[in-house]
């Protein structure tokens, strides 16, 4: 299926103030990013932009500092790691906006990159403050919209800012939508969504639909604890997104109705506490006793998830199974 928005590669781009919003919401620990997969993922778009000529301004949120600078969700080890993987200087902005930034912005050369502070030390960033949002416009000539892991967001720097400026789409925001749409639209069969991760009221949309279209949902992660406690289970000390219950409680009742089947870890690896060197052990059922977290879907599950994935004809991975930034 085509992409039916103007993307990146429609945008005339050369000496021209380019403002990507990105998704560089990385793990980060002792000031190093430990995982930099949607750093390389905005990459294609980002030397897209410098081959032209552009001069690139990136914006991201890290975390959730809720309105305020909190020194250890600075971009700055972030603009290290990109300038690492584009063998190339990034500028660090110590602003989001503000006349520093701007005259960041206003200096920069074809071809030079300028990375802004987390957007989320602005308190306007999430409630998309239509100011802020012509702050951010203010800095650039176009905008590109790159940042698919926030694209369910409307916050200013995504949203309202694209109110302000000749907008375009990213190349990973085209090739996710593409995909995602070949998936929904016309999958091989039988079709396989694997959902984990905590939060299932941002994914609650997601699984709605693919109850519809797929023939199988496997749910693992803190995805999992609403689902247990909306069937009576225990969850000890597991993380419960406590309004994920009754979203949880409606997911079950939909597919007894439908044709999906929504499948939920039958074993899991306990542990005491969140940490990588915390006691651990395997629950042959799904209560967690007090004193006990849940950490990982259990061997039996994952020996079945992973036969179904194997019988699968598309696969469609949302989410990890465990807290893999334990391993
Ligand atoms: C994510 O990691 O899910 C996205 O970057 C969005 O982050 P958020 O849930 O803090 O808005």
């Amino acid at each position: 299926m085509s992409f039916s928005k103007l993307c990146v590669r429609d945008a005339d781009v050369e000496g021209q103030r380019v403002l990507v919003r990105v998704d560089f919401n990385v793990p980060l620990k002792d000031g190093e990013v430990t995982d930099d997969t949607r750093i390389r993922a905005a990459l294609p778009t980002i030397n897209h932009l410098l081959e032209r000529d552009a001069k690139v301004i990136l914006a991201s949120h890290l975390g959730r500092p809720k309105g305020e600078v909190v020194e250890s969700l600075s971009m700055k080890p972030v603009a290290g790691r990109l300038a690492q993987l584009l063998g190339r200087e990034v500028k660090l902005s110590p602003e989001v906006v503000g006349t520093e930034a701007s005259a960041l912005a206003e200096a920069l050369e074809p071809g030079e990159l300028l990375l802004l502070e987390n957007t989320r030390f602005e308190p306007g960033e999430t409630a998309n403050d239509p100011e802020l949002g012509l702050a951010f416009a203010r800095l650039a000539d176009v905008f590109v919209n790159d940042a698919f892991g926030t694209a369910h967001r409307a916050h200013a720097s995504n949203v309202g800012v694209a109110a302000d400026l000749p907008a375009y789409a990213g190349e990973l925001l085209e090739k996710e939508v593409t995909n995602l749409s070949a998936v929904a639209d016309d999958p091989a069969r039988p079709l396989v969504v694997v959902l984990g991760g905590a939060k299932v009221s941002d994914k609650i949309g997601v699984i709605d639909r693919f109850l519809e279209v797929a023939d199988q949902v496997l749910i693992g992660g803190a995805m999992c604890f609403p689902f247990y406690r909306a069937r009576g289970a225990s969850t000890g000390n597991s993380l419960v997104e406590e309004e994920g219950i009754p979203l949880a409680a409606e997911a079950i009742e939909k597919a007894a109705a439908g044709d999906c089947e929504l499948c939920l870890p039958v074993d899991l690896v306990l542990g005491r506490e969140f940490s990588a060197d915390t006691e651990l052990m395997n629950a042959d059922g799904t209560e967690v006793p007090d004193g006990w977290m849940g950490l990982d879907i259990g061997p039996a599950s994952a020996a079945n998830y992973a036969e179904r994935i194997a019988a699968a004809g598309t696969v469609l991975w949302n989410g990890p199974m465990g807290a893999f930034e334990l391993g």
